[in-house]
């Protein structure tokens, strides 16, 4: 590589690291200490706590591990690294001003270093780090909405008389045959590597994520009270949990055509068996969102190779929440799918697992530890996502009880409906 090329990826990747350190910080302005420290969901470290890791998980790749600087503030390792104390443990913070200044230390010293950087060797560690920000930044915003449940007790009841009309789903046929999954591009995380080929058989899958109207149908028949759409492990989870809407639910008229969104994968499950689909594995979600059929391969994202972007899809949080399906027609794939990027994660059937050959990258704990068979994969990025882990290949998983996170899906069919 030349220099000039080089030097051009430095300013790159610079860039990138200083627009979502802007959306980072914005996110924190005014905020009080209650709600810096307030920890709503045991499942999830307050918001203050992940502020501070993301100063310290930087401070590791980029100072110690890639320039070999010596730890910065050792003493507090053990608070601010995910394997350090339980999160329950985790509230006794410092204040916003002192973490700030945290982040300017770890910042600056990244950035000289990043002048001398051995890019041809070191630049995953960058897009790395840039992309472990974006995703703490989208686990902070849906912690700040589940402070917002807890103290607007929104959510609270069902409003009674819903209007249900029947709105239809159009189905897209995916034509069985060959497909490429994965990627290796330079920010590809561990777990999408390495790309490869398979056969998958025709299928077809919903030409939108299911809208809260949709979803409704299924509450206003019975769907929370009803076992039979439920599979056992779904059923035994209602039981205990006493679920009666999606976490994110209103049934405000003005939502009706948005993605259902706040749902565990096992209500998926339930909605797919009562409309007598089930949810693509996401193999086939992956082909639906990047296969181009007349060239025989794959986009890095639906419309083509231009990264996403707000006029694309609902993303970096630039809507502030969901909006109606198909909002986005210059986002749509090859096949005619719209909000595959944006919007809502979608559920997948797949579990979590590493592709032939994974090696993990930069530590075991960052995919590996969740190849435990327990874990479903999400696909596509929500509102909340920012570009830069917005892209067709990219994974997310979470245990199937999950439903704190911007999640909907969509159904898919073997059999043309
Ligand atoms: C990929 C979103 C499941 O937040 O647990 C952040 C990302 N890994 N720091 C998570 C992650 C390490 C991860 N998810
Ligand atoms: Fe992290």
């Amino acid at each position: 590589m030349t220099s000039l090329f080089i030097n051009a990826k430095r300013i790159k990747i610079r860039s990138a690291m200083e627009q979502c350190r802007q959306n980072t910080l914005k996110l924190f302005a005014d905020m009080d200490y209650a709600t810096f420290s307030a920890q709503p969901d045991s499942e999830f470290s307050p918001v203050g706590w992940h502020l501070g890791h993301i100063a310290y998980t930087e401070a590791l790749w980029l100072l110690e591990k890639s320039a070999g600087m010596s730890p910065l503030f050792p003493e507090n390792r053990k608070f601010w690294a995910a394997d350090g104390l339980p999160k329950a443990q985790r509230r006794k913070l410092p204040q916003l001003a002192d973490i700030l200044d945290y982040l300017e230390i770890v910042r600056n010293k990244v950035f000289d270093y990043l002048e001398v950087s051995p890019l041809e060797e070191q630049e995953r560690f960058w897009w790395f780090i840039l992309q472990h920000e974006s995703q703490h930044c989208e686990t902070i915003t849906f912690v700040l909405e589940l402070q917002k449940l807890i103290n607007n007790h929104k959510n609270a009841h069902l409003s009674s008389n819903q209007t249900i009309s029947h709105i239809p789903q159009p189905m897209i046929e995916i034509p069985g045959g060959e497909f490429q999954i994965g990627s290796n591009a330079i920010y590809a995380m561990d777990n999408e590597r390495s790309p490869h080929h398979l056969q998958l058989d025709t299928f077809w899958l919903d030409a939108y994520p299911v809208t809260r109207a949709q979803y409704g149908e299924f509450m206003a028949a019975g769907g929370y009270e009803n076992s039979q759409w439920w599979s056992d492990g779904g059923w035994e989870w209602l039981q205990t949990n006493l679920v009666k809407q999606p976490l994110y639910w209103s049934d405000d008229a003005i939502f009706e055509y948005h993605p259902v969104c706040g749902v565990s994968w096992y209500e998926a499950e339930a909605y797919c068996n009562f409309v007598g689909k089930r949810l693509p594995t996401e193999a086939e979600w992956e082909k639906a969102a990047s296969w181009d059929m007349t060239t025989l391969s794959k986009r890095s994202y639906p419309w083509g190779e231009t990264e996403a972007d707000s006029n694309r899809c609902n993303c970096d949080r630039h809507f502030g929440e969901t909006t109606a399906v198909g909002s986005f027609p210059t986002g749509v794939s090859a096949y005619g799918c719209h909000d595959m990027l944006g919007n809502v994660w979608e559920w997948t059937n797949s579990w979590f697992d590493g592709y032939e050959g994974f090696q993990y990258f930069p530590y075991r704990g960052y995919s590996q530890t969740y190849f435990d068979g327990k874990h479903r994969v999400l696909k596509g990025g929500s509102w909340a996502t920012y570009r830069w882990g917005m892209r067709c290949s990219f994974r997310n998983w979470y245990y199937p009880n999950i439903r704190q996170i911007f999640a909907g899906f969509r159904c898919a069919s073997s059999a043309k409906m």
